[in-house]
């Protein structure tokens, strides 16, 4: 079966053979207090409500399902991958259901909670340093590479490279977004980690109606807007957001479906997300506020009652309690006075 099972009109009517079945068929909800002042309608896609937390259960199952197709993942089989933590926890529902073992690379920049979550599924987390070049042999994704390699019986999961990655957004998160507005849908906001959800979700809706805009928000030290505007990637620098922005260009990324990208800090990021969870209701971590702030500038600038902005809720702010939701933390890195 598949990991997102279309997008039936009453999703959750019947029982589901297995958790998979639950990924997918978010809801889209409307935000309403910190657009205060803000003409245009601003939804966020709750992609924090599925089973693992994030979006990337989307692709998790999908991944493995391909791998078993092309004959590459048997029974006793292992998922290697470099994650920043959410690939790692979709992979490893997927992986729990048909019975693989995981060894997931994640840099040490990620949270605690998110290395401890993939423990708690079961799969085995090497840490590896995050300020490295990414060539270099120690870099998440090289390391992973590596291991996949050098391990009987295993697969690279390879979400910056496999095509099931965006295809998932194409067939699922896409989709829904145009059924959940009605096709009214006029701006789709989204980050690029791999670029899987803007790439795959925005392409079905360019092809619905080439006149949706596709908006990319990147944090300020990602290269990718400088990559889109000038063609090359200028100085990248580290930033405190997880998930999303690129040091080097992936190829489930697809520039050609992104009409503009937006920086944002991670200042604005981290305030912006604690104000969803406050004021909101939603609680989420820190792509989310990014991709947030980066709407927000859109709806003020399109100021028009009839447009329909979407942003993608990333993942659930759990994954952050020692993080931007620890006033510590914030004050230590600057972003509360
Ligand atoms: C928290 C978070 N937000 C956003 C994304 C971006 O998704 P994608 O890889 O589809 O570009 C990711 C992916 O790693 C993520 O972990």
């Amino acid at each position: 079966m598949t990991a997102v099972a279309g997008s039936p009109p009453r999703p959750h009517t019947t029982p589901y053979p297995d958790v998979l079945g639950a990924a997918g068929n978010t809801p889209l909800i409307r935000i309403n207090r910190v657009t205060e002042g803000i003409r245009t309608p601003v939804y966020g896609k709750a992609e924090f409500m599925n089973p693992g937390g994030s979006v990337k259960d989307r692709i998790g199952a999908a991944i493995i399902e391909a791998a078993e197709a092309r004959g590459e993942l048997r029974p006793g089989g292992i998922v290697v991958e470099g994650t920043s933590g959410n690939t790692g926890v979709g992979l490893a529902i997927a992986a729990a259901i048909k019975g693989y073992r995981c060894i997931f690379t994640i840099p040490d920049k990620m949270s605690v909670e998110k290395v401890r979550l993939l423990e708690a599924f079961g799969a085995e987390v090497i840490i590896t340093p995050s300020e490295v070049e990414p060539d270099d042999p120690e870099n998440y994704v090289m390391r992973a590479k590596q291991i996949a390699h050098d391990t009987p019986n295993a697969v690279l999961a390879n979400q910056f490279y496999n095509a099931a990655n965006p295809e998932a957004h194409y067939r699922t998160t896409g989709p829904e977004l145009w059924e959940q507005t009605d096709g009214r849908i006029t701006h789709f906001v989204a980050g690029a980690g791999t670029g899987g959800t803007i790439s795959g979700a925005g392409r079905y809706l360019k092809e619905r109606d080439p006149g949706i805009r596709v908006i990319g928000g990147d944090p300020v030290g990602s290269i990718l807007r400088s990559l889109a505007e000038t063609g090359t990637p200028g100085e990248g620098a580290p930033y405190k957001v997880e998930g999303i922005g690129q040091d080097k260009l992936p190829s489930t990324l697809d520039m050609s479906v992104v009409d503009e990208w937006r920086s944002v800090d991670d200042a604005s990021a981290f305030r912006l997300a604690r104000r969803l969870t406050r004021e909101e209701g939603l609680f989420v971590g820190g792509s989310s506020g990014l991709l947030a702030h980066a709407a927000l500038e859109v709806a003020r600038e399109v100021d028009d009652p009839a447009a329909c902005i979407v942003f993608i809720l990333c993942d659930t702010g759990e994954r952050y309690l020692s993080k931007l939701y620890n006033d510590d933390w914030m004050r230590e890195n600057g972003f509360l006075d």
